[in-house]
């Protein structure tokens, strides 16, 4: 039987890869299952979702966090942060306004989707943002306010970037997509969002 790709492809996609340690065999016969059965199919590709990089690797082998030995994790931090590209050109702050339109939408890495299509952040399914929309997830913190709180030093426009672009810099095998590493979003997609969490201008840090 053949399945589409996509829901699998939405959990590569953002960050949940992480599987219970599976016997050697069992593992093996599952990887064939897999192959077998799935097609690839516009950006959603069977190798897309079916090979690990090391960071997933590790958060297989280790899916609970309190089992997940303390150096190992701070390990992968510390290479996870070395994959971090800042701006091209110095400038991290894009246009918000833009930025609540990618943060809005869930569209990409689908096998519905046409390639070269650009993808969104999605981040609403996971945190609050901005006041005016109510409807979002709480997996992750409310950013509401994030700029008028931590305010725009150069440590926190480097920080935000930083979790931006490969959100495992800072906590290993967090939920949060690799935005930058895994090409999911641009770098003036990064740029938008970073100004809807940082602008002044922005809702996100009006009362
Ligand atoms: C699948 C859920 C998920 C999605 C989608 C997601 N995040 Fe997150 N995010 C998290 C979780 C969980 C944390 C906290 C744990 C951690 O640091 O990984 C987090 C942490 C953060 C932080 C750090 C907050 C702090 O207090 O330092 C920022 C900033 C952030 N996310 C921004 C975003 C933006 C912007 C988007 C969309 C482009 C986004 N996230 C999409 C789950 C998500």
């Amino acid at each position: 039987m053949k399945y589409g790709l996509s829901i699998l492809a939405s959990v590569a996609a953002f960050g949940l890869t992480a599987q219970p340690a599976l016997a050697a065999d069992y593992a093996k016969q599952t990887m064939d299952l897999m192959k077998a059965d799935f097609r690839s199919k516009g950006p959603a590709t069977v190798e897309g979702v079916l090979q690990q990089d090391e960071a997933q690797h590790l958060c297989s082998a280790y899916p609970a966090p309190d089992k997940r030995p303390k150096k190992l994790a701070a390990k992968l931090e510390a290479e996870q942060l070395k994959l971090v590209k800042y701006p091209s050109d110095g400038q991290y702050i894009g246009r918000w306004q833009e930025g609540e339109k990618i943060a809005q939408s869930g569209r990409g890495m689908q096998s519905s989707d046409k390639p070269g299509s650009p993808n969104g952040g999605n981040c609403y399914a996971c945190h609050q943002i901005s006041k005016a929309e109510i409807s979002f997830g709480n997996i992750g913190p409310s950013l509401y306010q994030y700029g008028k709180l931590r305010g725009q030093s150069e440590g926190i426009v480097k920080y935000t970037w930083a979790k931006l672009y490969n959100s495992q810099a800072y906590s290993a095998c967090s939920n949060m997509p690799r935005f930058g590493h895994k090409g999911i979003l641009d770098e003036q997609q990064l740029k938008d969002v970073m100004a809807l969490l940082l602008d002044p201008a922005s809702p996100v840090n009006k009362d």
